[in-house]
């Protein structure tokens, strides 16, 4: 049932405040009986142990799923303090890649039925990792197979394009990261800042969907691009390379996500006064660089839209400029920030589709679930 909205991938984007509320849902615990704030996820209570021994968190995923656990990897290596590797499950199967019994192997899946994750799983099994499922699927074959893990309880996903699945990925995922973190004196305030900021989420969440026009707005400018580039860093590398996934399969328009340290490294060259290119540098602790990949852009004539943290448009972009577009989105604990930020990007994607004429809710030549290799 779609509701009020068009398309499923719309009323999808639009619920997510409702969605990562499920997604939360006596999970998170603060004040009352409990004074400490914490996270208790029920699938996992027995297992933490185990995972805290492990030698190596390595996350196991492909598309959006792969890109969600990208977006977590750094605040689970910050609170455990465990390596934590990343895998596209093709590859990993492509390499039959070394995976160990002192690793714990954890597997995102909206579906739950992916094929190559699912063979990655079986490969794991047979290796002797703890497996840990990450699915939105009650009974789904990852579900049922790992060891223990979460439901990131999102709701069905019809849209193929996946857009709540993601969010709700990576606040279980962050979640993950505080629970096997635990609590010590020295991080205590950062962890409390996170669960203050998960608490605030669905709320930060509401504010940038305000955007709806603004983006719409934008993808009119863009209708008829070949192109379009996404650079991001850190916590938002994941934003910029699933921003380009779902511009690219659903919009049916190149798009590549750019890690925005590796700019000098090639990506450069392709920088002239016609692509456009969206630059996502909200504030964290490495806003000074991204201001300097912005006035590198910029000097060689780079067509820029900008997305920045509220009230920072004049340090990302001077008025002088003419040709830089500038989107502010509310801030919030940097590694929650790419759940915000990818907002915007859903929402430039679906608009250009629509207004490209093409099937938002079936993408050309895409199924929801790949259940084949
Ligand atoms: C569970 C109940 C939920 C109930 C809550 C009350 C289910 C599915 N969930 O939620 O309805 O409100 O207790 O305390 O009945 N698992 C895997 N692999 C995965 C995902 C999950 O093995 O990929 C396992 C977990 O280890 C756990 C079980 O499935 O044993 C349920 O997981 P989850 O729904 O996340 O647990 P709770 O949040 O505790
Ligand atoms: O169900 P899964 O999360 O395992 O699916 C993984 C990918 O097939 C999926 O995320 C795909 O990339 C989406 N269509 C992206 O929107």
């Amino acid at each position: 049932n779609k509701g009020n909205f068009e398309h499923y991938m719309q009323k999808e984007i639009h619920e997510q405040p409702e969605s990562l509320t499920t997604t939360m849902r006596g999970r998170l615990l603060r004040g009352g009986s409990c004074k400490a704030k914490t996270v208790l996820l029920g699938g996992l209570k027995d297992h933490l142990k185990t995972i805290r021994r492990s030698r190596r968190i390595v996350f196991i995923g492909c598309g959006t799923s792969y890109n969600a656990a990208l977006a977590a990897r750094p605040i689970l290596e910050e609170l455990s303090g465990i390596p934590v590797t990343m895998e596209i499950a093709s590859d990993l199967l492509d390499r039959q890649g070394p995976i160990y019994r002192e690793d714990t192997a954890v597997f995102v899946s909206q579906s739950g039925e992916t094929a190559d994750t699912l063979s990655a799983l079986d490969y794991a099994l047979e290796n002797g990792a703890l497996c840990v499922g990450i699915t939105n699927t009650v009974g789904s074959a990852i579900a049922r197979k790992t060891h223990c893990g979460v439901h990131i309880n999102a709701g069905a996903e019809i849209g193929v394009a996946s857009t709540k699945a993601y969010t709700s990925q990576i606040v279980v995922m962050a979640m993950l990261a505080l629970a096997i973190g635990g609590d010590t004196i020295s991080n205590q305030a950062r962890r409390e800042a996170i669960i203050d900021g998960l608490f605030d989420l669905p709320n930060k969440v509401r504010e940038v969907l305000k955007l709806d026009q603004v983006m719409k707005d934008l993808a009119k400018q863009l209708i008829a691009e070949q192109s379009l580039l996404v650079f991001g860093r850190r916590y938002n590398y994941a934003t910029a390379l699933e921003g380009a996934l779902k511009v690219k399969e659903v919009a049916l328009m190149h798009s590549e996500g750019i890690l925005a340290g590796e700019m000098k490294h090639g990506p450069l060259a392709l920088v002239d006064e016609n692509l456009p290119i969206f630059v996502i540098a909200t504030h964290d602790a490495c806003f000074s660089k991204q201001q300097s990949v912005i006035q590198q852009l910029h000097a060689r004539k780079g067509r820029l839209i900008v997305m920045c943290s509220k009230g920072e448009a004049a340090s990302v972009c001077p008025e002088e400029w003419e040709s830089c577009r500038v989107i502010e989105v509310p801030q919030l604990e940097d590694c929650l920030q790419p759940v915000v930020n990818i907002v915007p990007l859903q929402l430039l994607a679906y608009h250009l589709t629509v207004l490209r004429g093409f099937n938002v809710d079936q993408p050309r030549n895409l199924a929801k679930s790949v259940t084949t290799q």
